[in-house]
Formats: structure tokens, C-alpha cells, sequence
């Protein structure tokens, strides 16, 4: 069959669609590009926040009603779990996040059975909490950057999110599994990974390991061609001194983390369950920023949780100071159904969350600026990406703090070139090939 997967949420998703793909692909069928081509569309959904689950769901809605063949995957299935046919009665089939890997099988059963699938066909297949997912290591090599998925499902059980619920427990993948996958991606031209988990640094707790992120890490520093790590969303309970060291022994670890903090006021963490204070988060940046002033550090916020006062939101506004992240990404709180928080009253309102996300958006735009205007004069390491997307004259990459660098010239996508800074936004820095 012609197929095609759209994809909403996070990086987890995307990863989950890629090996989709390539397993469709190993299993005959054919990707296409464009919608009106394919059978069969499959949509990649997301529920963290309301909106995000009504984007993906309304998509499918559409999809359903062309008359071609249907699937939704991922974390809203899991939450709707049979309701999803009475959103989408049409569907023909909806798989949960730790069972993409079947859907090959899923989709040949209803090929099968194709002339009556409006009436009986559909199916719906979701696995345990504790359920294996099979297909991780599937890819469709596009490219020198690859993600790899090193750890599935969370357990930490902060307040206020619905992701232990659909993508249930952790599991950590061996690491023997994880350094195959990666010397094979290695060997067909990749060059980039971007090991991906809920709480990647967590990586090996549930099996009572310590610090075995940061072992396979070391791990992975030892394949030949292989020449940026980076990894993400991390907890600054998993920024121990080990990850450091590994850190400082080896430059091919880009000095870049995603450590979302969610707010800056210690009443709203302990309320959240984040199992951190504002002082000890500031601690993890201290130690990161300490080793490398420049490392880059992104972070993600929540505005208008229950209860959020004036004065806990001004406690963010100054972490974020404080902690002096490069970029920031902002969500207004959305009651998840059967997270702790949902039973507290949603008491800040639209137009407040509304305009403490502007405040937010603004202060960063301003640190951003201060941040890259450090910059200015200092020569950056930059894997090159491809012509820019606004002005084809110019060529685009990312140094290792994950920043975007611009410059007049072109050079080989996957090269890494030296580019002297000479003009500063905050979200995007200029230079010259040096
Ligand atoms: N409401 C708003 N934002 C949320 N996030 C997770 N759950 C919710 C929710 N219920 C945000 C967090 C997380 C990011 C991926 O989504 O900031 O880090
Ligand atoms: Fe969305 Fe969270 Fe699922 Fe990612 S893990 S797709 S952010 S609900």
C-alpha cells in the first residue's frame, strides 16, 4: 500500500513514526509524500496537554472521512483506549505507544479483509505498562543525524502529567542493543545521535544501576565516526558529578541539555511532585555552567497551574534569570483526566495564563538576545545543515549548544565547519566561515 504518517508531539513520536516507517517499508508497503497519493494514513498523536489531542484527533477526523484506509498510534489512543471509535467511528484501526511495532501485522489483517472494514474491521491494540515495544530499532537512515530510543515510558508521576499513564513504565533498552543500533546507523553515513527518552537520564534506574547513562555514554564515545551525542529531556537529579566527568573526557557529548524545570517557585515544585527545590535545580546549572560557561541550556515551563499566585509566577520569571536559559518553551497548565492535579480546581484563568505565557515569551526573546550577544567575536564548531530555509544564499547548521548558525557560502551537509560570529538574535546567530 501508498502510505503516509503524520506526526504530532514530541521528539518520542517522531522517532516512533520513523521506525514505523521503515518497518512498513521492510514489510512492502510504500511511503509517499503526499496525502492525496497514499491508501493508508496513520496519524501519530499526542495527549500531554488537551490541545495537542484534539489537533491530532481532528486530523484524523478529516482523514476518516476521505474514504482511504485509517490508523491512529500513540499517546491518545492509550487515554481513549475503545472510545476512540466513538470520536472516530471510521477508524479502522488505533494502536497504543508500546505497540507500533505491530502494526505491519495489523494492517496486512485488514488489508485482508478490506471490502467490509467500514462495518467490522476495525481494531485496537494496546500493550501493558510493562509490554516490551518491539521495532525500536527499525530505521529509514535520511540523512546524518539519527535518533535512537534508549529509554520508553516514565515513572516519575509529576501532578500534572498524563505520560506515565499512556506510555506506561520505564523500560531501559540493553545497552548492547543501543551501541549495535548506533555502529550500524554509523556505518550508513549518520553522524549525529540524539538518544531520546521521557527522563533519558533515568536511563537504567529501574534495574537499581547507577550513573549507567553516563556509562553508555562513555560507551558510545568509543564508535569511530561518530562525532555528536546529545540526548534529552533530563532531571537535575540525573546531572550527577559522573555525568560531568563523561562530560569533560569527551567533546563529541554536545554541551547542551533540555532540563525542564516547570516553575521556579518551591510551593508550585512540591505541589508538581518534581522531587527537586529551586536551589537544587539551580545547583545542576551551576555544575553545567561552571565546566563550560557557554553550555546551552533549554528549558520547558508551565503557567497557570492550580493555584499559581502572582508571587510563585514572578519565582519563575527569576529562576529563569538566574539559570539564564538560552530558549524556553511555555505551556498553559491543561488539565490531563486521572493525573492528581486534574482534581484540583483550574483555577487561573485563560486570559491570565495567556498573558503570563506573553510575559514569559518576552523576557526570553530579551535573555536570548543578551545570551547569543556573548557570542559575537567567538568562533563556533557547526555541523551544516543544508541552505537556508528564508534565503538560499545562506547556509544553515547547529554548533553543539544546539544553536542555529548562519553564514554566506555552501559546504557539505554533515560537515562541520568553523563560523566566526558577527551578528546576534535570540534565536538565531550570524557569522563568516572562518
Ligand atoms: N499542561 C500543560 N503543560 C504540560 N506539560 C506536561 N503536562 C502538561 C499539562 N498537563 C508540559 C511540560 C513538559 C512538556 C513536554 O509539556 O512542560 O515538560
Ligand atoms: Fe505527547 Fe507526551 Fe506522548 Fe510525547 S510522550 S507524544 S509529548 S503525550
Amino acid at each position: 500500500m501508498k502510505f503516509l504518517v503524520h506526526t504530532y508531539g514530541c521528539q518520542m513520536n517522531v522517532r516512533d513514526s520513523e521506525a514505523v516507517e521503515a518497518l512498513m517499508i521492510a514489510a512492502g508497503h510504500e511511503k509517499v509524500s503526499d496525502e492525496n497519493d497514499a491508501e493508508l494514513v496513520i496519524v501519530n498523536s499526542c495527549t500531554v496537554r488537551q490541545k495537542a489531542e484534539n489537533k491530532a484527533v481532528g486530523k484524523m477526523g478529516y482523514l476518516c472521512s476521505t474514504g482511504k484506509m485509517t490508523g491512529l498510534m500513540g499517546c491518545a489512543v492509550k487515554r481513549l483506549k475503545r472510545d476512540v471509535f466513538k470520536v472516530l467511528p471510521k477508524l479502522d484501526f488505533a494502536v497504543g505507544p508500546r505497540a507500533f511495532g505491530l502494526i505491519p501485522q495489523i494492517v496486512a489483517s485488514l488489508a485482508d479483509k478490506k471490502p467490509e472494514r467500514d462495518s467490522k474491521g476495525a481494531q485496537i491494540l494496546e500493550l501493558g505498562d510493562d509490554a516490551v515495544p518491539t521495532g525500536l530499532d527499525a530505521h529509514e537512515i535520511s540523512g546524518f543525524k539519527a535518533f535512537v530510543t534508549v529509554l520508553v515510558g516514565c515513572d516519575n508521576r509529576c501532578s500534572y502529567c498524563i505520560v506515565p499513564d499512556v506510555r506506561g513504565h520505564e523500560y531501559s533498552r540493553p545497552e548492547a542493543e543501543i551501541v549495535a543500533e548506533v555502529e550500524s546507523l554509523v556505518k550508513n553515513g549518520v553522524k549525529e545521535v540524539c538518544l531520546l527518552g521521557q527522563s533519558v537520564l533515568r536511563y537504567g534506574v529501574r534495574d537499581g544501576k547507577t550513573d549507567a547513562f553516563p556509562a553508555l555514554l562513555e560507551r558510545l564515545c568509543q564508535i569511530k565516526g561518530l562525532e555528536r551525542i546529545r540526548f534529552t529531556s533530563a532531571h537535575p537529579k540525573g546531572c550527577t558529578d559522573e555525568l560531568v566527568r563523561v562530560y569533560r573526557t569527551y567533546p563529541q557529548i554536545c554541551r547542551h541539555l533540555h532540563l525542564p524545570v516547570q516553575s521556579g517557585s518551591d510551593r508550585i515544585l512540591k505541589e508538581m511532585g518534581r522531587r527537586y527545590t529551586r536551589a537544587e535545580y539551580l545547583a545542576a546549572v551551576k555544575k553545567l555552567r561552571d565546566f563550560d560557561p557557554e553550555f546551552a541550556l533549554t528549558t520547558d515551563i508551565i503557567v497557570g497551574y492550580p493555584g499559581e499566585t502572582e508571587e510563585d509566577f514572578e519565582a519563575t520569571r527569576s529562576l529563569m534569570e538566574e539559570a539564564g536559559f538560552d530558549n524556553s518553551f511555555v505551556f498553559k497548565y491543561s488539565p490531563r483526566p486521572g493525573t492528581r492535579s486534574a482534581k484540583l480546581p483550574d483555577d487561573v484563568s485563560v486570559e491570565e495564563k495567556e498573558r503570563r505565557d506573553q510575559v514569559l515569551l518576552a523576557d526570553q526573546e530579551r535573555r536570548g538576545l543578551e545570551r547569543n550577544s556573548r557570542l559575537v567575536g567567538t568562533v563556533r564548531e557547526v555541523m551544516v545543515e543544508g541552505p537556508s530555509k528564508r534565503n538560499a544564499a545562506r547556509w544553515s547548521g547547529r554548533d553543539g549548544g544546539n544553536r542555529i548558525v548562519v553564514w554566506e557560502g555552501a559546504r557539505p551537509a554533515g560537515s562541520v565547519v568553523k563560523v566566526r560570529i558577527t551578528e546576534a538574535h535570540s534565536q538565531i546567530l550570524i557569522g563568516e566561515l572562518a
